[in-house]
């Protein structure tokens, strides 16, 4: 079994009868899903809230119930992914394009779950390009103002076009080096007219799911 298999399967762990679930996105959380697939055709009664149209359509093919973001006020647990997690339980998401809906899901969670292989547990956040979702309207703009704050952002491009998210939005991957106050720069980047969310989650996941290389799971509880 690999890293990512481990840990996503290692979340379902967590998840009880009767529980309404954030169903996150990206390569290691579609094993948490594919698990919960398996466990809904024995009879667990979940319901899922899905955070992108290709963790929908995962879910609807495995047969697991889903309802509307709008429809409830709580979730009881959402397992998600990360593209990069420290020891503080801050992560950076973003690179599978979700972290809007990932961001507004584990808004209302009870329990946040982050699943992740080993290569993604960092001492300092920012290797990995920060994610920075953007309205088309002005987007030269925006991305002057972003690059103002000390980062080099990217315009992130889909063959040859720029991705456009879920959401219609397109997204800046920003190189800002090291990333010491992840709360301060999440505020300040929000704080620019034209971003609509940036991949900075802090204080949102409560426990952090590492698969390792030597096929052992490590559970940091916060
Ligand atoms: C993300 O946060 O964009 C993804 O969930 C990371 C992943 O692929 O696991």
């Amino acid at each position: 079994m690999n890293a990512k298999q481990l840990a996503g399967e290692k979340a379902v762990e967590h998840v009880k009868d009767g529980m309404l679930l954030g169903l996150g996105t990206g390569s290691t959380v579609y094993w948490s899903i594919l698990k919960l697939g398996d466990l809904v055709k024995k009879g667990l009664n979940i319901k899922g809230v899905p955070t992108s149209t290709n963790t929908e359509k995962l879910a609807i093919n495995l047969g697991i119930p889903l309802v509307s973001l709008s429809s409830i006020n709580q979730l009881d647990l959402t397992i998600d992914g990360a593209d990069e997690a420290n020891r503080n339980f801050e992560l950076i998401k973003g690179g599978g394009g979700a972290l809007l809906r990932e961001k507004m899901v584990a808004s209302i969670s009870r329990r946040f779950i982050t699943v992740i292989d080993d290569t993604k547990m960092v001492t300092d956040l920012g290797e990995f390009p920060l994610p920075v979702e953007i309205i088309q309207f002005g987007w030269e703009l925006t991305l002057k103002q972003v690059s103002e704050l000390g980062s080099k952002p990217k315009l992130r491009m889909d063959n040859n076009a720029p991705f456009i998210t879920d959401n219609g939005n397109y997204i800046l991957d920003c190189y800002f080096g090291k990333i010491q106050d992840a709360n301060g720069l999440k505020n300040t980047l929000n704080m620019i007219p034209g971003v609509v969310e940036n991949g900075l989650f802090v204080n949102m996941a409560d426990t952090i799911i590492i698969g390792n290389k030597n096929g052992s799971v490590s559970t940091l509880y916060k």
